[in-house]
């Protein structure tokens, strides 16, 4: 592990006032994005939609890495561009998504455990061949009764530090995501608790087994009331919570914070960031590395009609002006 050229790819992603774009969804998961625009899931509609974000012009100013997926890495832009080669030239650092999704925890009903490890050597090493500097490994914890189990947060703990010492390893600077989901009825108070627990164990066993911090980038979840909770608090509550249980289970060293918006509505989500950003008590850089939050309005604008285009790409840029100012708390 060269610790020096970690710290340097973590320094040109953590930049003041740049974020990353997720757009790192898995076929499945595209297919999903295209069918409410009522699109089918080919691989061309699939390359349409990259497109959409990652052909921009002055997209660089907002963004410092893209997240994305195993296929988007391999394809050409509609002008025959590799994408990867498109972000290059831009200076953006391509991120790719190494996990392979999630899995039921056998014997913990309702919870989950990410796969991906087997083989997760040699594909990091063909992926930092074909450029790419950072990898992003997402796991997932659902609250609900009795959950999450302290075996699924180990589990989970233990798996996104093997796979962040191996992307160490090859040159990559890890995102490690331990995703809190949004998804139940649980309240703010309860989102606090989990995630300080999430985040405790998740260092505990990176630093366990010698991962190096600053060379390593967290990207995590918010701390934000059950999306069926019925309960409606601000974006300065939200940050409080967030910023406070942050700044109790992150190491001061780790490279870098950045959050998911995880179901947030672009606004709040751009609003969330900018009140977390707005305390002055943070030893990290934070930003955001959002996906829905980024694409939904472009998207819908866009409708799988080219002669929206233009609109759907000024509303995205209009998005990351936005959360750029929000990086910094200056909305
Ligand atoms: P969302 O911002 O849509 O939650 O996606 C971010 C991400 O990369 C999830 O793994």
């Amino acid at each position: 592990m060269n610790k020096l050229d970690l710290e340097k790819i973590k320094e040109t992603i953590m930049v003041r006032g740049k974020g990353i774009l997720a757009i790192d969804e898995s076929n499945s998961t595209a297919g999903l994005r295209l069918a409410s625009i009522g699109l089918e899931n080919t691989e061309e509609n699939r390359r349409r939609y990259r497109d959409l974000f990652l052909d921009v012009p002055e997209i660089e100013k907002y963004i410092s890495g893209a997240i994305l997926y195993d296929e988007t890495i391999r394809q050409n832009s509609l002008k025959e561009i590799p994408f990867i080669k498109l972000l290059e030239d831009k200076s953006i650092v391509s991120i790719i998504k190494v996990d392979m999704g999630i899995i039921d925890m056998e014997g913990f009903p309702g919870e989950k455990i990410t796969e991906g490890l087997l083989g997760l050597e040699d594909r990091l090493k063909e992926y930092y061949e074909m450029g790419a500097r950072g990898a992003k490994w997402r796991a997932i914890i659902q609250i609900g009764e009795n959950m999450p189990s302290d075996e699924c947060i180990s589990q989970n703990a233990e798996i996104l530090s093997k796979y962040a010492h191996l992307c160490q390893e090859a040159g990559i600077v890890p995102l490690v995501e331990p995703e809190v989901l949004m998804d139940g009825t649980h309240t703010i108070e309860t989102s606090e608790e989990v995630l300080g627990r999430v985040l405790k164990k998740v260092f505990d066993v990176l630093q366990e087994k010698d991962v190096y911090l600053p060379g390593l980038i967290l990207k995590t979840s918010m701390v934000i009331s059950g999306k069926d909770s019925n309960e409606i608090k601000t974006e300065e509550e939200i940050a409080e919570r967030t910023v406070r249980v942050l700044n109790k289970y992150v190491p001061k060293n780790v490279g870098g914070v950045v959050f998911l918006s995880g179901g947030q509505s672009t606004k709040e989500g751009i609003a969330n960031l900018n009140a977390i950003a707005e305390d002055t008590s943070l030893p990290w850089d934070v930003s955001f590395s959002y996906g829905r939050a980024i694409q939904g309005p472009a998207l819908n604008i866009w409708s799988g009609n080219d002669d929206n285009l233009t609109l759907a790409k000024e509303a995205y840029l209009t998005v990351l002006k936005d959360l750029s100012k929000a990086t910094e708390g200056e909305l």
